[in-house]
């Protein structure tokens, strides 16, 4: 761990006193990036890209030549997992991720078994040790996965969703069934979370990019539950207790003590929050990311500076009080972001955030 030239991302993680704020980017890699629109056609296909190690590798490290981002994160999908346990994934051109087998009855659910990591999934262990290797040192690499409750909306809707009206209503319907199938893809996050740390993943997240959708009571009941069983499990592990994870349910602005009490190291906020608040709201217990609007990446570099300028203030002075703060946007970046914004965003970041760490 100590062989790295910037490891200030994971400073920032165990709540070290830091000499400036980090900054990485949800989606960092990806169509924005006309490096990334050219592998990704010599790839073939979305697919490919993932399953291929050395084209992973070298879209992850696509937007940390270019911008001297402080950490990088592995190039994958959360749909891996269930596309392991034969749902089969594709990813049409203008629908997004499709499963050929979604869930549509118990009798599906009972045929589910959990992939194993280095097996059916070793070309992720594979991309994790071909990055680590290209990295040597240069910065930190986040490895994830998607939540449980995120994972079984897809498995189940089969697709994207607006109203997400499968799921829920396989929630309220049969909640033992949803259960069943809510653990079997705990089981297998834990076993793929624990194998991309083996292989050097130094860092992890949970995207739970639709545990937002829930009520209160559903949200921990479906949602946060599994999370905080995927925490307990890492942190009971001798080998990955050290590596921090970071929680972010997009929409769960209103759940961070909640979050917090899972045992998590670092809490991702979208937008919407005011990250002053969540600042005293946490305390000293997580370390917060985030969360500037994504949609300023659309627009020209001074809206850029000024919104990041805006989110460091925000989050204000480091105190001792506090665990501290990594620089994202509050989802991921678009499509339609411009280079050159990314440039501005990263510039301010760390020219800027210093006096923000007396
Ligand atoms: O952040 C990174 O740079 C790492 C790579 C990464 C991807 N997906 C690459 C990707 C990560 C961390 C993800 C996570 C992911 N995937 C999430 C959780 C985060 C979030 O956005 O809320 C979700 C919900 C997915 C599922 C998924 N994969 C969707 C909905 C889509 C289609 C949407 C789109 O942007 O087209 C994907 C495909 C996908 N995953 C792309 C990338 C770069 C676009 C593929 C392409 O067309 O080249």
């Amino acid at each position: 761990m100590t062989d790295l030239k910037n490891d200030l991302y994971l400073r920032t993680l165990r709540g070290e006193k830091v000499e400036r704020t980090p900054i990485w980017v949800m989606r960092q890699a990806g169509r924005y990036l006309p490096e990334y629109r050219a592998t990704r056609k010599q790839a073939g296909d979305f697919l490919t890209l993932c399953k291929t190690p050395e084209l992973a590798c070298e879209v992850t490290m696509q937007p940390i030549d270019r911008f001297g981002l402080d950490a990088a994160i592995l190039f994958s999908d959360i749909l891996t997992i269930p596309d392991a346990m034969g749902l089969e994934l594709v990813l049409e051109e203008g629908v997004g991720p499709v499963f050929n087998k979604p869930i549509r009855s118990q009798a599906d659910i009972d045929a589910l078994g959990v992939p194993d990591a280095e097996d059916d999934l070793g070309y992720v262990m594979n991309a994790v040790r071909v990055i680590r290797q290209e990295l040597n040192g240069r910065v930190p690499l986040i490895g994830f996965t998607g939540s449980p409750w995120t994972l079984a909306s897809y498995m189940v809707e089969g697709s994207g969703s607006k109203d997400f009206r499968r799921i829920k209503g396989f929630m309220f319907e049969s909640p033992k069934s949803a259960h069943q199938l809510l653990q079997i893809i705990t089981d297998s996050v834990i076993e793929y979370l624990k194998a991309q740390v083996k292989a050097g993943a130094q860092s992890l997240m949970v995207f739970d990019t639709w545990g937002g959708m829930l009520s209160t009571e559903n949200y921990q009941r479906f949602s946060l539950d599994y999370m905080a069983q995927i925490v307990s499990a890492l942190k009971a592990d001798a080998q990955c207790q050290d590596t921090p994870i970071v929680l972010f349910t997009k929409g769960g602005g209103q759940w961070l003590e909640m979050m917090a009490d899972t045992g998590c190291d670092g809490l991702g906020l979208d937008w919407t929050v005011d990250i002053a608040q969540a600042k005293h709201r946490v305390g000293d217990r997580v370390v917060l990311q985030g969360n500037m609007d994504p949609v300023v990446m659309n627009t020209h570099a001074p809206q850029v500076s000024e919104q990041a300028m805006a989110v460091l203030n925000a989050y204000g002075t480091h105190e001792d009080q506090h665990k501290g703060h990594i620089f994202n946007l509050g989802h991921g970046i678009q499509p339609f972001a411009k280079p050159e914004n990314m440039q501005a965003l990263v510039q301010t970041v760390q020219t800027e955030s210093g006096q923000f760490h007396p």
